[in-house]
């Protein structure tokens, strides 16, 4: 984790990194650091194409007394949204990416955003996050240097103890990462389920509902996907209470398949080690919660994750098996690679019929569709209820986890109708609109509670590597979801 300090005394030293906005214009500390240094900065400037645009950076080494000097390029005053700084901080540390500095300094006085520190700090903070646990042989320029970012501002205490709520937010984004990171031979349903068990430290209340309480229960859709492993799957629950007494819970309800390899209708093997991803919904349920309880949230809310092992063998689903779920409602499995969808049939259902909440949101990387319909730049949403779905899309786009709101209709309903049972888990061959009758199919299963549906399988996984991000799990949703909790209820 990056340590991030605020101080009001510029360095004489080391790296030093320094706001320039729009067309080269210095801020007044950094015209006086010119002239120190005479002239040095501007000459640089000059001598490349750095015009001081957002995201723009030039280094420029062993002047005067340091190091490095990184020209930060902050474009016109004041017009740098929240969204943008993150991914500001994300892409100086990337600039620095193959260096061996482990500290620099951030000078950035008189900017008139007073937040920008502090929101280019948590950018930060999320890119540096590596997972070189398993990497026995690396090299010191494989990994990140930088271990301390110390910004020079004008009310270091006001900016700090905004950082802490940043920091620990943060921290639960990289908790998420992590999860979805481990491979699945050292994640599968128990030991996810352990893993939640170490939040009870925050004042989580867990609860983990084991193969024999879930068949009590009559979840056959969840316990169907489950019988073809021999890990025993979990439903975890965590409780955050607190808001007032008995006022309805805000409910996040997730996806937790440790590994899809498809089932009966097994996948390709091409890229099939992604499948390990596949509980990245549970694991952004997970982080959600954690900061949740960190900051002390003024909220009620549950957290329910699926957590089952989707494999081929002899106890496996077949194509055509019909299950009772827990609602009563039988399906027809017709795919056993649309498991997901069973999975959160039943943890659905169970999160409504017994916490009622106010409003429930699913995550899940439900459907490989979501790539091809809005590549990696939104996750879509799906609900029925206009206010909720604008609401989530409104805290996506102040925090940069943007979501592109998809149609649900009775028209895409009846393409799921069974000859032979209530519902069927996939439409006939050539419909299209794969993403959409994911979200369909879930909508039979939530009652008469507010429900929108996050299908999050176009971003929980970086094939490139973000602003944010490196190449690998992202954390989609857990800032995006602790801002609509905010902007709710506080
Ligand atoms: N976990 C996959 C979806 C997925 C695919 C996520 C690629 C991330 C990347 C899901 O369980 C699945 O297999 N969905 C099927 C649904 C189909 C059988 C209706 C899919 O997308 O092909
Ligand atoms: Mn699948
Ligand atoms: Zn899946």
């Amino acid at each position: 984790m990056l340590k991030v300090t605020f101080s009001s005394q510029n360095p004489s030293e080391g790296v030093l990194v320094m706001g320039v906005y729009q067309d080269r214009k210095f801020t007044p500390e950094g015209e006086a650091l010119d002239t120190a240094l005479g002239g040095a900065l501007l000459r640089a400037m000059r001598a490349s194409y750095f015009m001081g645009k957002a995201e723009e950076f030039l280094s420029i080494l062993g002047v005067g007394p340091y190091e490095r000097v990184v020209l930060f390029g902050l474009g016109e005053p004041g017009k740098i949204s929240e969204a943008q700084a993150y991914d500001m901080g994300g892409l100086l540390v990337s600039h620095l990416l193959q260096t061996p500095h482990t500290s620099l300094n951030f000078v950035l006085k008189g900017v008139p955003q007073e937040l920008l520190p502090v929101w280019i700090a948590f950018g930060m903070t999320l890119r540096c996050w590596q997972f070189n646990k398993y990497r026995t042989q690396l090299k010191a320029a494989q990994t990140i240097a930088l271990q301390e970012a110390c910004f020079v501002v004008p009310a270091p205490d006001a900016s700090a103890k905004a950082f802490l709520e940043e920091r620990s937010l943060a921290e639960s984004i990289q908790f998420s990462r992590t999860l979805i990171a481990e491979p699945p031979n050292v994640i599968y349903p128990k030991t996810f389920m352990d893993h939640i068990e170490s939040l009870k430290e925050l004042g989580l209340e867990i609860e983990a509902l084991d193969q024999a309480a879930m068949a009590q229960l009559g979840m056959g859709a969840l316990l169907g996907v489950a019988q073809g492993s021999d890990a025993e799957p979990y439903l975890g629950i965590m409780r955050w209470n607190g808001g007032k007494e008995g006022e309805a819970p805000l409910a996040f309800v997730g996806k937790g398949v440790t590994f899809d390899t498809g089932g009966i209708s097994l996948k390709p093997s091409l890229n099939m080690d992604e499948m390990k991803a596949d509980m990245a919904g549970a694991s952004v349920v997970v982080g959600l919660m954690r900061t949740l309880a960190a900051r002390k949230a003024p909220v009620n809310a549950v957290g329910v994750v699926a957590l089952v092992e989707n494999m081929p063998s002899g106890r496996a689903q077949r194509p055509g098996d019909i299950v009772v779920s827990m609602s009563g409602q039988t399906i027809e499995v017709l795919n056993t690679d649309a498991e997901g969808r069973l999975i959160l049939a039943d943890a659905l259902y169970y999160t409504h019929n017994r916490f009622k909440p106010r409003y429930m949101v699913d995550l899940a990387t439900l459907t490989g569709a979501m790539r091809i319909a809005l590549g990696s730049e939104y996750a879509g949403v799906f609900s029925p209820d206009d206010t909720l779905a604008a609401s989530l899309e409104k805290a996506g786009n102040q925090v940069g986890e943007r979501l592109w709101r998809l149609p649900l209709g009775a028209n895409y309903d009846k393409e799921l109708n069974s000859q032979v049972a209530d519902i069927k888990n996939i439409a006939s061959s050539g419909y299209g609109a794969g993403s959409i009758l994911g979200g369909q199919f879930l909508a039979r299963f939530v009652g008469n509670t507010p429900w929108a549906h996050l299908d999050i399988a176009n971003m929980d996984f970086g094939a490139k590597g973000s602003a944010r991000a490196p190449k690998g799990p992202t954390g989609f949703g857990v800032c995006l979801l602790n801002r609509w909790v905010k902007t709710l209820v506080g």
